[in-house]
């Protein structure tokens, strides 16, 4: 086996997810295991850090031994030792940026949304596609350990006809003024390329097809429940975008499903994300690692309300988590990110196929456009498979 390398420019190396999930859960470990065997190679990655600031660029460098890094994009692009550009900068200076890199003849990976519309995504993966590179969307969730075994009971075949689902989403993010906001405020302004329609839907379109196949329509309100924050400089500013939403799901299968997505919603149940499939041979209800499902034969025969005829004699004994068995590991644990580089580093080699390419991402930001404008037209909306 021979070990090549593979140049790749980390854009937005300081940024939390890359430096936490791209570098420290994926990049940095295939590195540390001394490659990513494909096919009769060893590809082994030489990372560029891109950013704005050196001393947070020094110090992800110094944090996993990383020898080259940089302020000047613009050089990184020039440089032919490098034909990845992958990027994790703030959202709003993506479309830019991918274009830059796609002039420079890079091949291109990036993280979620994409784009800022369809129309947009369309016309970058056109010219990536005319320049014969190669191209990949960030799609992780899939790959969290709770919706793989999700996953695996659809594909066993386990629901029977499904007949429903639903994905509950969100925790409270302070405004800044109670205590210290946990997100940076560029995802509570339109102008920062924030808002949680174009955030977190492009996750919850490959998740829901990805598991269920093809959504065929969408309704939608969407909100915000907290209208003024705090930002980094302790100023207070409007928010101009959702922050709270709920969307109604029509599948091409026939089943129904709702996701509920909020950054004002205080967590209870069992995780921070659930995704919950109803059929007619059983239910099973993911989080982010555990999985829990209820065949036909274990549902309970609930007959109705046990409220008795006062508050002393009302019934408290029913545990209905109980009535769940929880689906075992298949597994061994891998970041969900890690799967990503593991697809996209051969396809850039060899050419190996890989589903998560630019038109996956534009589909991604097709269920957020057509939920905003659902919402905004108090309509439901098609989500038409992409010419
Ligand atoms: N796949 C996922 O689950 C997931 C999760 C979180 C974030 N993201 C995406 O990753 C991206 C970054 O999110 P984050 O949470 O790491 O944000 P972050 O604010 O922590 O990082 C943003 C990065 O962009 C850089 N940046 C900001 N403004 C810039 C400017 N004007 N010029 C150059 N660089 C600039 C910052 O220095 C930082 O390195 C976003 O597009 C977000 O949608 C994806």
């Amino acid at each position: 086996m021979a070990t090549k390398t593979l140049g790749i420019i980390l854009n937005g190396a300081t940024g939390r997810i890359c430096r936490t999930q791209h570098i420290r859960g994926g990049l940095a470990q295939i590195y540390a295991e001394g490659g990513l065997p494909v096919g009769d190679d060893v590809i082994m990655p030489r990372l560029l850090l891109a950013g704005r600031n050196e001393d947070r660029l020094a110090d992800v460098a110094r944090e996993f031994g990383i020898e080259e890094w940089t302020t000047d994009l613009d050089g990184a692009l020039a440089d032919p030792d490098f034909p990845v550009f992958f990027d994790a900068a703030a959202t709003h200076l993506r479309l830019d940026t991918l274009n830059r890199a796609i002039d420079a003849g890079k091949h291109i990976y990036t993280e979620k949304p994409i784009a800022p519309s369809v129309e947009e995504g369309l016309a970058l993966m056109r010219r990536a596609d005319e320049k014969g590179l190669r191209h990949g969307a960030v799609e992780d969730k899939l790959f969290l350990p709770g919706f793989r075994k999700l996953h695996n009971l659809v594909e066993q075949g386990f629901f029977g006809r499904i007949v429903g689902f639903r994905l509950e989403f969100g925790w409270w993010v302070f405004d800044g003024a109670e205590a210290e906001s946990q997100r940076p405020s560029w995802n509570y302004t339109k102008a920062g390329g924030g808002g949680l329609l174009s955030d977190m839907h492009p996750h919850w379109r490959y998740v829901i097809e990805g598991i269920l196949g093809p959504i065929s329509r969408v309704a939608c309100s969407a909100w915000t429940a907290q209208p003024e924050r705090i930002n980094e400089d302790g100023k207070r500013y409007d928010v101009d975008v959702e922050d709270a939403t709920a969307t109604l799901l029509e599948l091409e299968s026939g089943a129904r499903g709702s996701i509920l997505s909020s950054w004002a919603r205080r967590v209870r149940g069992d995780d921070l994300v659930t995704f919950q499939i109803d059929g007619t041979d059983g239910s099973a209800v993911a989080g982010l690692r555990q999985c829990w499902a209820q065949s036909a034969a274990d549902t309970p025969r609930i007959e109705g309300f046990n409220m008795g005829p006062d508050a002393a004699t009302m019934d408290f004994s029913a545990d209905y988590d109980a009535q769940w068995t929880e689906v075992a590991e298949t597994a061994p644990y891998k970041n969900p990110y890690r799967f990503g580089w593991e697809g996209f580093i051969p396809h850039v080699v060899t050419g190996a196929p890989f589903a998560h390419d630019l038109a996956a991402g534009i589909r991604d930001v097709q269920l957020a456009e057509a939920s905003a404008t659902a919402s905004k037209d108090h309509s439901w909306v098609d989500l038409p498979v992409l010419a």
